[in-house]
């Protein structure tokens, strides 16, 4: 029964970490990026999600972001992210990894977080740098302005940048220290994420993967559970 194996390996862990991707809020019903209705079959990034987009039209950046915003905002958080929060709760070394930029995970109520790719509820100034948390839905006006009078962008990591250096430091660490490494609802294409599994596995983590589907991910997780994170998630407790 590798569900079974899967939960004696969590519960005897000393230190779990858990990356999380776009799979996990689906059942909340958030889009995913790729796959049947993913964001990625409609939108193309490199018009909404780069840099250079927002340089060349900021207007239609936001307008795509405040609609998400929107969205994300009817959303509430679903078993799976429960669970997680829960396993947080029973294990004395934990760090949940999201590349999600959505505040599901919180409001199910994780704690030690670190967000990849930023947050759809952060804003960053252009002009001075300044970041703060910001929740109007919708934005008025838009694009949105700064108190210096500059404008503000999504605090999210876009498509040729950087990823937020101590979150990915904090990241890395958990995957170096980690008994076991639960994946969940990602599929495991977009590095430097993807890539902490394997270190996690070359240190000496036990890897198991939820997913509804094969990725690139399954040929290497020890254990692969194929399902909802809302139906398998809960069932690791
Ligand atoms: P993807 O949309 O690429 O993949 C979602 C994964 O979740 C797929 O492997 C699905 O099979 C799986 N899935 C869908 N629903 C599920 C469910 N209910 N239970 C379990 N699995 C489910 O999303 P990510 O891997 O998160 O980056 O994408 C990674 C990054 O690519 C995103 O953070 C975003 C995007 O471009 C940035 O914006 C920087």
């Amino acid at each position: 029964m590798k569900v079974a194996e899967a939960k004696k390996w969590i519960a005897q862990a000393r230190s779990l970490a858990v990356l999380t991707g776009a799979g996990i809020s689906a059942e909340s019903g958030l889009p995913t990026f790729r796959g049947p209705g993913g964001l990625w079959r409609n939108f193309r990034p490199e018009q909404l999600a780069t840099p250079e987009a927002f340089h060349r039209d900021p207007q239609l950046v936001w307008e795509w972001y405040d609609w998400r915003r929107s969205v994300h905002a009817k959303c509430e958080p679903n078993a799976g992210h429960r669970a997680i929060a829960e396993l947080e709760k029973r294990t004395q070394e934990f760090l949940l990894i999201t590349q999600n930029v959505d505040s599901l995970h919180e409001r199910a109520g994780s704690k030690r977080i670190v967000h990849l790719h930023g947050s759809l509820w952060r804003v960053r100034c252009l002009v001075c740098g300044g970041e703060a948390e910001n929740t109007q839905v919708p934005l008025d006006p838009l694009p949105p302005r700064c108190a210096c009078g500059g404008m503000l962008r999504p605090d999210v990591v876009w498509f040729g940048e950087a990823l937020p250096q101590e979150a990915m430091e904090r990241a890395l660490q958990a995957a170096y220290s980690a008994d076991v490494f639960l994946v969940a609802g990602t599929a495991s294409v977009v590095y430097p994420a993807a890539a902490l599994p394997h270190v996690a596995k070359q240190h000496g983590a036990r890897v198991i993967e939820v997913n509804l589907e094969a990725t690139e991910l399954s040929a290497v997780a020890d254990i692969t559970l194929r399902g909802k994170c809302g139906g398998i998630l809960p069932g690791l407790l």
